[in-house]
């Protein structure tokens, strides 16, 4: 079976991207899922977050991106079991200057990821923006996975979220749903954090993807040590928000695949 490709993704910086892209991963590799993380942020976060060893990349997500070397050589094995990486650096700072002069700058990584089947799930973790990064993300995707953080300016960006993903649909993926939104960063003490989640499930009941994630310091103490938090700390409350989280999406998107195969068995008779 093809993999779920996501794209995480939030133009908003310091939301939870990167913390929600390597902690779903590990949770799901915990699981018994295969897991591909692509790190396609030139800030490198989801690559040291997983301490990869410098010694260990024989290719990052720029050479498969703009030079369009093979995927395969690329993909690292991580210290989490089922879980592999295509690490990123600094020479994707440049990129999206660099792909304007490419031929199919929306879909180079879309080409890179045709034929990946020996993984269940890749997670891309993009750059806070939405640049042509963000963009072949999301073109590669069937989904995005997008976390919000639970504050005021929060609700400004869903419009912004509901805007982009109608462009992205009409102008390079027509398919591109909404996986799941994760609400990060949760300070259950605040009354606007309640608001926040409110709101969100009040305009996409659909696509809440719950437990919300609580703020908590292991989360954010585990990619110093190289590790995601369910091996740094497997009983903390970030640890099992994240794992909740993750067999909550894995269940949500086998009921839309078996919907799917069952909608395309209906057309086919
Ligand atoms: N639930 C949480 N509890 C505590 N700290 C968190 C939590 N989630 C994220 N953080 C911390 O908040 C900061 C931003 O998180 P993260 O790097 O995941 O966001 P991001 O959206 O990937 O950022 P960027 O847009 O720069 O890529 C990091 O220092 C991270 O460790
Ligand atoms: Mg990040």
């Amino acid at each position: 079976m093809a993999p779920h490709v996501l794209a995480v993704a939030n133009q908003k910086g310091g939301v939870g991207k990167t913390t929600t892209t390597i902690n779903v991963g590990s949770a799901l590799a915990a699981k018994g899922r295969r897991v591909l993380i692509i790190d396609i942020d030139p800030q490198a976060n989801a690559t040291s977050g997983l301490g990869v060893d410098r010694s260990a990349v024989h290719g990052t997500s720029y050479d498969v991106i703009v030079s369009g070397r093979p995927i395969a050589e690329a993909r690292i094995q991580t210290v989490v079991p089922g879980l592999e990486l295509v690490p990123a650096d600094l020479n994707l700072a440049g990129a999206e200057i660099e792909m304007i002069e490419l031929p199919v700058r929306e879909r180079r990584l879309a080409y890179a990821l045709e034929g990946v089947d020996n993984v269940d799930y890749i997670l891309i973790d993009c750059p806070p923006s939405l640049g042509l990064l963000t963009v072949n993300a999301a073109t590669a995707a069937g989904a995005l996975l997008v976390p919000i953080q639970c504050e005021f300016y929060a609700l400004e960006g869903l419009g912004l979220l509901t805007h982009t993903l109608s462009l992205l649909r009409r102008e390079l993926n027509p398919q591109l749903r909404i996986a799941g939104i994760v609400m990060t960063l949760f300070d259950g003490r605040l009354a606007l954090a309640h608001q926040v989640v409110d709101e969100v499930r009040a305009r996409f009941a659909d696509e809440l993807l719950l437990p919300l994630i609580p703020r908590n310091v292991r989360l954010s103490e585990a990619p110093s040590h190289g590790l995601p938090v369910d091996l740094y700390d497997p009983t903390c409350r970030g640890a099992l928000a994240y794992a909740e989280l993750a067999a909550n999406l894995d269940l949500r998107l086998a009921e839309r695949e078996r919907q799917r195969s069952a909608l395309a068995a209906g057309a086919a008779t």
